[in-house]
């Protein structure tokens, strides 16, 4: 069929699988064009479809001839309906990995469930033995805690006061105000519960107690901090206190770790447009102009350049990663330069519908959109009939 995007706000219906395909080719030639990583050899990813769990995925692939088994919830398609972008990556992945002989098994499920964690397990038994390097990457709205059956649905929420600020519809361009209610205390339960630690713990605590995980294994969450311009809706919202959370985690883990001399990560990244990110409010505006900045001063980086400078230059140096006071790796350095952050902050006063084609790189951001869906990216046919039902042969 000829695909076609069909959006809907912050989401896109329809994906198309070469120019998946093509993004996470682009991705692992950007690897590969970065030289080996003396990295892991045997990695989990929980949410490796997309986004960061994508790139840590090709990076360790890629990087350092890991073997990986990815772990997600997306989509397959069906006659006349695409899958889900993440679907076609995966496959397109293990397609990439087969040609180097690179071991790549995938498990599409709730990565909250007990089933999924249990599948996971057993696959790791059979096949790995021992794991390496957990990287736990989920953006979900949504958790069912498997001990309690409750459902949590997280929201994106300032705390105590309401929030007003400019916004933008990426479609159209039009910037306006938006104010945004305050959380209730049962919204930042449920938003911690979803996007908090408890998950990530649960699966590392199995993992160890299954000895699945080898001597000096390491586990990476992924953060983010921003700017002050977006931390009532961010890191002082409903989201960061689950970020918060996710962060004391890491200290609980390497405590649980220690006796295999296992250690856990945080590591803070940029603010970049995924799926995820495009759900919250404000943030595309910031990372419109945030784009136009770090362009102008050679600074921008995309998911694929953030996690391969986090393999090579953070993780895997032959050191101890470098933290900062609450012992967080960051990654979010040139995004947080001061140069950066006080233009991003002129520029943000002067954001108007009028302004902003010229302040701001919408054209950068939408491109970014698509290309998450597989669309407009380079060197791909959009004319050309292609088949939706592509298989993932790894999944288990
Ligand atoms: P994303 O939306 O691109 O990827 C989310 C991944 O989680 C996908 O692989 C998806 O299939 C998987 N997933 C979601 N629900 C699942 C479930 N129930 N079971 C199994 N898999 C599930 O998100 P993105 O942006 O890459 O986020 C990953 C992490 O990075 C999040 O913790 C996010 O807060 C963090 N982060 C994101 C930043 C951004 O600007 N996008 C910046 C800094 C950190």
């Amino acid at each position: 069929m000829i695909i076609e995007p069909r959006m809907r706000g912050f989401i896109c219906l329809t994906a198309h699988p070469e120019g998946c395909a093509q993004n996470v080719i682009n991705q692992i030639n950007y690897v590969k064009s970065k030289g080996r990583i003396d990295g892991p050899k045997k990695v989990l990813v929980i949410g490796a479809s997309t986004g960061f769990g994508l790139a840590s995925r090709i990076t360790a692939a890629f990087g350092s001839g890991a073997s990986t088994i990815g772990v997600f919830f997306e989509k397959p398609a069906s006659p006349g309906k695409t899958a889900s972008p993440g679907f076609y990556n995966t496959a397109a992945f293990e397609q990439q990995a087969e040609l180097l002989g690179l071991y790549a098994k995938s498990i599409n499920g709730d990565a909250f469930s007990n089933e999924v964690k249990e599948k996971t397990f057993d696959l790791i038994k059979a096949e790995l033995g021992q794991i390496d390097l957990v990287i736990y990457s989920l953006a979900s709205p949504v958790r069912t805690n498997p001990n309690t059956g409750i459902t949590h649905r997280s929201v994106l929420k300032p705390i105590g006061t309401s929030f007003t600020n400019k916004t933008v519809d990426i479609h159209t361009g039009t910037v306006s105000e938006i104010t945004i209610e305050p959380a209730k205390e049962d919204d930042i339960e449920n938003t911690v519960a979803v996007m908090g630690g408890e998950d990530w713990e649960m699966w590392i605590d199995a993992l160890n107690e299954e000895n699945l995980l080898a001597a000096g294994a390491t586990t990476v969450a992924y953060s983010y901090i921003g700017p002050t311009l977006t931390e009532a809706v961010y890191r002082k919202g409903t989201i960061g206190r689950a970020k918060d959370h996710l962060e004391q985690t890491a200290f609980k883990i390497s405590d649980k770790l220690a006796a295999i001399g296992g250690k856990a990560y945080i590591s803070v990244n940029k603010a970049l447009v995924t799926q995820a990110s495009s759900a919250i409010p404000v943030i595309p505006l910031y990372i419109s102009l945030l784009y136009k900045v770090m362009k102008e001063k050679n600074l921008h980086e995309g998911c694929i350049e953030q996690i391969q400078r986090l393999f090579q230059e953070r993780l895997y140096t032959g050191s101890p990663a470098p933290t900062d006071e609450q012992g967080r790796i960051r990654i979010d350095d040139w995004e947080l330069k001061e140069d950066v952050q006080e233009r991003v902050a002129a520029l943000w006063h002067e954001a108007t519908t009028e302004t902003l084609p010229s302040i701001a790189d919408m054209e950068g951001y939408k491109t970014d959109f698509y290309n998450l869906f597989g669309f407009k990216v380079q060197g791909v046919d959009y004319g050309k009939d292609v088949n939706e039902l592509v298989e993932i042969k790894g999944l288990v």
